[in-house]
């Protein structure tokens, strides 16, 4: 959640009568996170929010389901090489590894979402590997485009409009919520001038006002199932809005990366933070300096993480066989590092170009069949 917006039409003080020029009544809806405790948003509606009638849920991604017991190794996913491909977003979405906390993903989407999204079980965070185009929200309308993270908060009606380009994305579904990690803001929420990014650099959702799609469908995601629901009018019928709950978007190349006179941990990278995750973003920088500096990583065992790298341009030093749009998953429970010759190759280097998405989830993850079918069977010995 980032800094209030104040959008359209709103009374002067909350849950008071907001009225239309004919003296109409406003709906209010208060959409809240953790109860009445968290952030929210108050919106207000020509009509009442709340009417949907029961209706077959037509639409929606299948739930994760795991592969199987499988030996513990060192996985390498190509997710350019998925057979899925094509469709709405909210069809086309294909789930690789998943905990209780976080599913992971990717899908090519090559058309509109023909219904109403809200998922009411988690955020959303997309990382936009390649193409663009729009969410569009009850809130109004975010532009996206090759780059971006696009967040969308748990339970906000919504829909994708992917622009005409070819699409690739990585999404993360996290049970537990995103936020900025504590350590970039201070006392009164506003991002820290020590932050790796400000304020600006996050694309907000642009009000535009009551909309009537044509659209009469929603589909919301609850414990893993897809519900349908019937709607009379279009529920793009906010006039206003205000609150800190909403989607946005995040260029990852306006992450301001740390360098140090030896190599810093991957915290120092860490984006966004969720329950059971952290979100790093590796860009490209320089490398460090000290004069004895091993600016390849070293191999840690991180005994309490699995760790997945979406792989998304630039070199990737530490890694061979490795391309765009791959997906490395190291599990916890054994040590991981670069593969041979990259350590020593690395020193005397100054700069980096690789650019990737990193996820240390908490949990162990399980893979789908999905990723079975697009897994690299030679991995793990390419280590040795
Ligand atoms: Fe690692």
């Amino acid at each position: 959640m980032l800094d209030r917006i104040c959008a359209g039409d709103v009374p002067r003080k909350h849950h008071l009568q907001l009225r239309g020029a004919g003296g109409e009544l406003r709906h209010e809806e208060c959409f809240t996170r953790d109860g009445f405790d968290g952030p929210y948003t108050i919106l207000y509606h020509l009509r009442r929010p709340h009417t949907h009638r029961l209706a077959p849920a037509e639409h929606g991604w299948r739930a994760p389901e795991p592969a199987g017991a499988r030996p513990l190794a060192k996985r390498h996913y190509e997710s350019g090489k998925l057979a899925a491909r094509g469709g709405p977003q909210i069809d086309a979405r294909v789930a690789l590894l998943f905990n209780d906390d976080v599913i992971a993903g990717v899908a090519f989407p090559t058309a509109e979402d023909p219904v109403y999204v809200a998922d009411g079980d988690a955020d959303q965070l997309i990382y936009i590997h390649r193409g663009g185009g729009l969410v569009r929200s009850v809130l109004g309308d975010l532009p996206f485009a090759q780059g971006d993270y696009v967040f969308v908060p748990r339970g906000l009606l919504h829909r994708f409009l992917p622009d005409a380009a070819a699409q690739h994305w990585l999404w993360l579904s996290l049970a537990g919520g995103v936020h900025v990690p504590r350590q970039w803001r201070n006392e009164v929420g506003q991002l820290r001038m020590d932050a790796p990014y400000s304020h600006r650099d996050f694309k907000r959702t642009q009000f535009v006002g009551p909309l009537d799609e044509g659209i009469r469908r929603l589909v919301v995601r609850r414990a893993g199932a897809w519900h349908g629901f019937a709607l009379a009018d279009s529920p793009l019928d906010a006039v206003g809005w205000d609150g800190t709950v909403y989607p946005w978007a995040f260029p990852i190349l306006s992450f301001q990366p740390r360098v140090s006179s030896v190599h810093l941990p991957p915290t120092w990278h860490g984006t966004f933070a969720a329950r059971g995750a952290l979100i790093c973003s590796f860009v490209p920088r320089p490398v460090d300096f000290h004069p004895e500096a091993i600016p390849c990583p070293y191999p840690h065992s991180s005994t309490h993480c699995d760790e997945i790298i979406f792989y998304c341009d630039g070199n990737f030093t530490s890694r061979q066989g490795v391309g765009a749009g791959s997906i490395s998953h190291h599990p916890m429970g054994m040590p991981h590092g670069p593969h041979p010759g990259a350590y020593e190759g690395s020193i005397g280097t100054t700069r980096t170009d690789e650019l990737a998405v990193m996820a240390d989830t908490f949990a162990p993850l399980s893979a789908t069949p999905a990723a079975l079918a697009i897994e690299d069977a030679g991995y793990q010995d390419s280590f040795v």
